[in-house]
């Protein structure tokens, strides 16, 4: 049987990423010929050390940055082909971007972080503000709707930004460290509603972590050194309406 290449949101063929000599700077090289795929709808978590190229990865991915070689396909989306004004629409419509520090704005509510997007695609008042509801209510923070950052915990600042990246009905999803700054309770919570994402809304993750549990809830696990990735393991994550609340794993 051969795959169809629609079936995939994310292909990345032979993609090497250099950051050229800069005054006593030597070159860099960040990404040696990265090939993967991810179909529709999964999740992958990818692991590496410190430099080793994860967020030049999502950079990428993101149309944050562009690959010095190689093709970069999102959801039909050539990335290679696009100008400054594509991307910037490809990054507003196609994906949802989750960082470790959060990176709410913190003089604005919640629900007025979670509409931020929205209102770059021009969405209308008050739909605006009946998704950021729905979307808050998706993640357990409806009662903290009108808090501002600075009033929430960490773990539910996440969650927020996690209703933020949703907001525009994302294909992708890239979190960076998302659970670094969260206790064991919070790491829960955010590992759940990313699976809870890829489940209900078929969006694709790709979450670099250097979490196990986290990487255990993506579908696939992969390692980065030195700019080479490479597939680690398979996993089976379990539906996040199976887990168990009160069962600690450490
Ligand atoms: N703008 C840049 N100019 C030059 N070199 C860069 C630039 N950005 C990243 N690098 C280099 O590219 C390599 C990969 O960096 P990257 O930020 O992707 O690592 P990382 O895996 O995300 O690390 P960390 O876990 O510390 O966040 C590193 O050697 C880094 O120094
Ligand atoms: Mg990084």
């Amino acid at each position: 049987m051969s795959e169809d290449p629609q079936d995939y949101a994310i292909s990345l063929d032979k993609v090497s990423k250099e950051y050229p000599a800069h005054g006593k700077n030597d070159a860099v090289t960040a990404l040696r010929e990265v090939t993967v795929h991810v179909r529709k709808g999964r999740s992958i978590a990818i692991r590496g050390d410190s430099g080793s190229g994860k967020s030049t990865l999502l950079n990428i991915l993101g149309g944050l940055d562009v690959a010095t070689s190689g093709n970069v396909v999102v959801d039909g989306w050539d990335l290679g082909a696009m100008s400054e004004a594509e991307l910037t629409r490809y990054r507003a419509e196609a994906v949802g971007f989750v960082f470790q520090a959060y990176n709410l704005l913190p003089e604005l509510t919640a629900s007025e972080n979670v509409q931020l997007p929205m209102e770059a695609l021009d969405k209308p008042r008050p739909d605006r503000s009946a998704r950021a509801q729905e979307l808050l209510a998706s993640v357990g923070m409806t009662p903290r709707a009108r808090h501002k950052p600075g009033q929430l915990s960490g773990g539910e600042q996440q969650r927020v930004a996690i209703a933020r990246a949703l907001a525009n009905d994302p294909t992708i999803i890239l979190a960076d460290e998302p659970t670094g700054n969260l206790d064991q309770r919070s790491r829960r919570a955010v590992i759940q509603l990313l699976r809870k994402v890829t489940v209900e809304f078929g969006t694709t993750v790709v979450v670099v972590t250097h979490d196990p549990s986290v990487a255990g809830s993506c579908e696939k696990e992969y390692r980065i050194r030195e700019g080479k990735l490479r597939w680690l393991a398979d996993h089976q994550p379990v539906d996040p309406s199976e887990t168990d609340e009160d069962d600690d794993d450490d």
